[in-house]
C-alpha cells in the first residue's frame, strides 16, 4: 500500500520525536524538572560517555509535549500511528515495560475475588497483577515437551476445560509467543473466551515484530485477542522498558485500562523512552517488511549452519502436530547443546567468556538467541563460528556430570502447578517468617514471595503456593549451575519467606 505522507497521521511522521527534538533545541531558560536542566547540570562523566544531546532531550511534560495520562497532542498522535501500524483500535505507550502492561491488563479486567484463567508458566509480572488485583488464578498447565525439556503454550482444550469448571471467570490470559518463540493457538483460545463473553489478554512481550512480515506468526490481535502487550524494546528498535499495550473490539473497558496504567506508571514518564517508541513504530511502518525479510534470512542462515554441526540441533516446528506448539517465530533460535556433554549453562559461560557471544537465555539443555533487526551478517558468521569452536574444542564425554544431571528426573519445572493454599495477594500481605531453605519443616508451608529464576522470569514458587521439595531441589540446581534467582528477599536461597502460622 502506498504511504500517505501528507496527512498528520502519515506513517512516515514521528510527531512525538520531532516535537521533543524541537523543544530540546528551542532556546529558553529552564526552571522545571529534571534538575539537570537540559543536561547543563548533568554529571560530566555521563556526558563524556553518552554525549550532550541525549540529556538536552530528557525533558518533562512541557505544553508542547502533551501528557501521557491525558493525551490530546503529540502523544495522542504518536499512539494513533502506533495503533494503525500494529493493527489495534487503541494503543498506549508504556514506560515501565510490558511488566506494567501485563499488570494493567489484569487490573482492568479482574477485581478482588474475580477468577482469571492463565498458564502456570506466566511471566512474574502476571503474578504481580494477581497480587495487585486480588484476583483468583485458575492455572492451566502448559504443554510440556519432555524431550526438548521446554514448556510450550496452553491449549484450547485446556482453556475450554478450565472455563467449563469456572464459567464465572472474568478473563483468559496467555503468553504468545513463549520465550522460545513457540506460538499456541490464539485463534481457537480467543473463540472459546468469547463464547463466555470474556476477553483474551495476550502477553505478546516477545512478538512485537509479528505485524511486519507474512512469514512471521500472525499477531495476537489478528488472531482475535482483545488486548495484547508488546515489549517493543525486546525485538524492535526502541529503548529498554519502552513497550505498548494494544486493544481492539468492545469487550475491554478502555477507561479501566487507562486508569490502571495511571496507577502503575510514573507521573514523570521518560520522553526519551516515549520518543523511542514513536521512532521504532515509524521505522517498522516504513521499512518493516524489508527489515524483517533480512532478519528472517539471517536467522535462517544461523539455523541451517548450526543444525549441521555434529552434536547440535535447533528447535523447529514439530513434524507431527504437537499440542501447544502451532508455529514458531523463526527469528528466535534455540540450540540444544546437551549432546556435546555440556549443559546450556556451561555452554553459555564458554560462549560468553571465551568466544565473545552472549545469548538471551540458558537452560539445562538449550541456549536461546534473539535474532532481530539489529543483528548483522557479521554477527551471524560469528555465532556460527562460535558454535563450530564450541563443538570441536569444548565437547565433553557424554557421561559428564552435567549431562548426568539432565538425565535425572530433573526437568523444566515451569509447567507444573504447586498447590495453591492461599490467594497470592493474601500470602503477599500476610505475616511472614524466613526459614532455612534446606529445612524439612518447609514442606507444605505457604510461600510468601515470588521465587523466580531470571531469565526467563517464570516463577517456580509464588505467594500462596505450597512449597514442594521438588521445587526447592529445582531452584537449588538452577543456583548451582550459575542461574540467577530473583523476586525473593534472600537471592542466595539460604532462606525463603513463608506465611507465619
Ligand atoms: C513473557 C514475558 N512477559 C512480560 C515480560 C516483561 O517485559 P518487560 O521487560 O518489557 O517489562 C517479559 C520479560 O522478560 C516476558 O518474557
Amino acid at each position: 500500500m502506498p504511504l500517505n505522507c501528507n496527512s498528520e497521521f502519515s506513517p512516515t511522521n514521528t510527531p512525538l520525536l520531532d516535537t521533543l527534538w524541537d523543544c530540546a533545541n528551542k532556546p529558553h531558560t529552564a526552571f522545571y524538572t529534571p534538575g539537570h536542566k537540559l543536561g547543563q547540570g548533568i554529571s560530566p562523566k555521563l556526558t563524556a560517555y553518552f554525549g550532550k544531546d541525549v540529556f538536552r532531550a530528557d525533558l518533562t511534560e512541557l505544553t508542547a509535549l502533551d501528557n501521557l495520562f491525558a493525551p490530546t497532542g503529540v502523544i495522542h498522535a504518536a499512539q494513533s500511528l502506533a495503533a494503525q501500524a500494529f493493527g489495534a483500535s487503541h494503543t498506549w505507550f508504556l514506560v515501565n515495560g510490558s511488566t506494567c502492561g501485563v499488570e494493567a491488563a489484569i487490573l482492568a479486567t479482574c477485581g478482588s475475588g474475580d477468577k482469571i484463567i492463565l498458564p502456570r508458566n506466566v511471566h512474574t509480572s502476571a503474578i504481580s497483577g494477581l497480587i495487585l488485583s486480588g484476583a483468583i488464578p485458575i492455572f492451566v498447565n502448559p504443554e510440556y515437551d519432555p524431550v526438548l525439556d521446554i514448556a510450550h503454550s496452553i491449549t484450547p482444550q485446556g482453556v475450554a476445560a478450565a472455563l467449563e469448571m469456572h464459567p464465572d471467570a472474568k478473563a483468559v490470559m496467555m503468553v504468545y509467543p513463549t520465550y522460545y518463540g513457540v506460538c499456541g493457538d490464539v485463534d481457537a483460545i480467543a473463540n472459546i473466551a468469547h463464547q463466555y463473553n470474556i476477553p483474551l489478554l495476550v502477553d505478546e512481550a516477545h512478538g512485537a515484530h509479528f505485524a511486519f512480515h507474512q512469514q512471521l506468526p500472525t499477531t495476537a490481535l489478528a488472531a482475535g485477542a482483545d488486548l495484547t502487550i508488546q515489549s517493543i524494546h525486546k525485538v524492535l528498535g526502541a529503548m529498554t522498558q519502552a513497550s505498548m499495550l494494544h486493544i481492539q473490539g468492545e469487550i475491554i473497558d478502555q477507561d479501566r485500562v487507562h486508569k490502571a496504567l495511571q496507577l502503575l506508571q510514573s507521573s514523570s514518564p521518560s520522553y526519551l523512552l516515549l520518543a523511542s517508541l514513536d521512532a521504532a513504530r515509524q521505522q517498522m511502518a516504513v521499512c518493516g517488511e524489508e527489515l524483517m525479510s533480512r532478519t528472517l534470512q539471517l536467522a535462517e542462515q544461523a539455523r541451517s549452519h548450526i543444525s549441521q554441526i555434529p552434536g547440535l540441533s535447533v528447535l523447529e516446528v514439530p513434524k507431527l502436530s504437537s499440542p501447544g506448539f502451532v508455529t514458531l517465530d523463526q527469528t528466535r533460535l534455540t540450540v540444544r547443546v546437551s549432546e556435546l556433554g555440556l549443559t546450556g549453562f556451561a555452554a553459555e559461560e564458554i560462549l560468553d567468556e571465551h568466544l565473545g557471544i552472549t545469548c538471551e537465555l540458558a537452560s539445562l539443555h538449550n541456549l536461546t538467541f534473539i535474532i532481530s533487526l539489529g543483528n548483522t551478517q557479521e554477527d551471524i558468521n560469528y555465532l556460527v563460528q562460535g558454535f563450530v569452536i564450541l563443538a570441536q574444542e569444548y565437547r565433553q564425554p557424554l557421561n559428564h556430570t552435567h549431562v548426568k544431571l539432565s538425565q535425572s528426573a530433573w526437568h523444566d519445572f515451569t509447567h507444573i502447578s504447586n498447590s495453591m493454599l492461599m490467594l497470592p495477594r493474601e500470602a503477599f500481605f500476610a505475616h511472614t517468617e524466613a526459614l532455612p531453605m534446606e529445612s524439612k519443616t518447609l514442606s507444605n508451608r505457604i510461600c510468601a514471595e515470588i521465587v523466580c529464576p531470571y531469565p526467563p522470569g517464570i516463577p517456580i514458587i509464588m505467594p500462596g503456593e505450597a512449597i514442594s521439595m521438588e521445587a526447592l531441589a529445582y531452584l537449588q540446581q538452577i543456583k548451582r549451575m550459575g542461574g540467577f534467582i530473583s523476586g525473593c528477599a534472600d537471592t542466595s536461597l539460604r532462606t525463603i519467606k513463608v506465611v507465619k502460622i
